[in-house]
């Protein structure tokens, strides 16, 4: 629980045109500012924003509401994350009355978080540095800019590496960032404690703030597994996050529409064949969070399967999560690509326009239902 007073003397704080221009550029008008809202798509601009109320409020769509409530619309936050999230850009640390029971509030998760974005910023520079892992970026059509959107990076070889990021590299708690894995003993070549990620293209997983949660990594070329990913730690819970989300929110709103698909490469690629409202699930089954979270942010929520056995099953058990939680004016849908392709492959090979239309084409729910049902019985009886 945050404390009322806390939240009025934030909010005396804060001024609203700073935090809606931090994501929407104002223009002065009058004694207000103005904006074409992001909240309803609009030609000319009804948005206005009001340094003296300090609210905001959309003459088109009735969009309405202070500081905190724009953040929570705009990046999907929650009141409580809106609001610390809020403190943290004027430095106002935010008092708990009952944080043990909010992870996300903890000072071990505080101390957490600086420690991932430490290990992102070292994954980052790594990257620069290595001519293999930018070379197999480029071999994939992965730009650096979109490298760096993304916030890709580089795991080097070796198995101590992370010691130069954490002097504390032996600090029991340094387990808590599931970068480091405690050998068993009789593991004699580490002897101790090793990285978990070596020579592997890192892909950062981050929350709706923005903050680096967790990291998969990609061997670069052959190797077993594919993809490694961060356990579940205090910070990561991979039934509720989406890879690419943060990214993804702005052209998610703008589309009203968010396509998810399987893989960390497969968003990577879209948004770099200019489609940049997809988020991929991490490597676990859709849940009801997942789809419960993508609902409140657009009305059309995409899933973009593979075309064979395993990529309907996915589906379908994306149609059952789907059911409960569908609503009035909500549209689920289903793109099945060939059995050969996945977003990636599809998208490089065919482009953007060829890729839109498929997502124009994709089944909706109820059609993937009956045509599904019907095939598991004698239609003709
Ligand atoms: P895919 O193997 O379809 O991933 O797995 P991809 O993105 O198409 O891989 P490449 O790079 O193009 O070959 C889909 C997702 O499943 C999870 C990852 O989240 C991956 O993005 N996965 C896959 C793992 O966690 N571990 C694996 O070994 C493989
Ligand atoms: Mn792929």
């Amino acid at each position: 629980m945050i404390p009322q007073e806390f939240i009025q003397s934030l909010l005396g704080r804060v001024d609203i045109v700073d935090v809606v221009d931090r994501h929407v550029k104002l223009k002065k008008a009058g004694a207000n500012f103005q904006a074409l809202c992001p909240f309803h798509n609009e030609k000319s601009p009804s948005f206005s924003v009001s340094p003296s109320k300090q609210f905001y409020h959309c003459f088109g769509c009735g969009a309405h509401g202070n500081a905190i409530g724009f953040l929570m619309e705009y990046s999907g936050l929650a009141y409580p994350e809106a609001i610390r999230s809020l403190a943290e850009t004027v430095g106002m640390p935010v008092p708990e009355t009952q944080s043990r029971y909010d992870k996300s509030a903890s000072p071990q998760s505080t101390g957490l978080t600086a420690r991932m974005m430490d290990a992102l910023g070292y994954y980052r520079a790594e990257l620069k540095k290595s001519r293999e892992a930018i070379d197999y970026l480029k071999g994939r059509g992965v730009s650096g800019e979109i490298a760096a959107r993304y916030g890709l990076g580089y795991a080097p070889d070796g198995w101590q590496n992370l010691e130069s990021v954490f002097p504390e590299y032996n600090a029991p708690d340094l387990k808590d960032t599931g970068l480091v894995i405690d050998s068993e003993p009789g593991e004699e070549k580490r002897s101790r404690r090793y990285d978990r990620f070596r020579h592997r293209v890192m892909f950062p997983i981050l929350d709706s703030r923005g903050n680096v949660i967790g990291f998969g990594g990609r061997v670069i070329g052959a190797g077993e597994p594919k993809y490694l990913n961060s356990p579940e730690t205090p910070l990561f819970e991979k039934g509720r996050e989406l890879y690419g989300l943060y990214q993804a929110r702005r052209a998610i709103r703008d589309a009203n529409q968010v396509l998810v698909v399987e893989g960390y490469m497969d968003v990577v690629a879209l948004a770099q064949n200019g489609v940049e409202n997809a988020v991929a699930t991490l490597g676990t089954a859709t849940t009801p969070m997942h789809v419960a979270k993508l609902l409140k942010m657009a009305d059309n929520v995409v899933f973009c399967f593979d075309g064979d056995s395993a990529g309907r099953k996915a589906a379908w058990r994306a149609l059952e999560i789907s059911l409960p939680v569908l609503a009035d004016g909500k549209v689920v849908s289903f793109l099945f690509l060939p059995p050969e392709d996945d977003p990636d492959t599809f998208i490089r090979r065919e482009g953007k326009k060829a890729f839109q239309q498929a997502v124009a084409s994709a089944k909706p729910l109820s059609q993937f239902l009956f045509a599904e049902l019907a095939g598991r019985v004698d239609m003709a009886t």
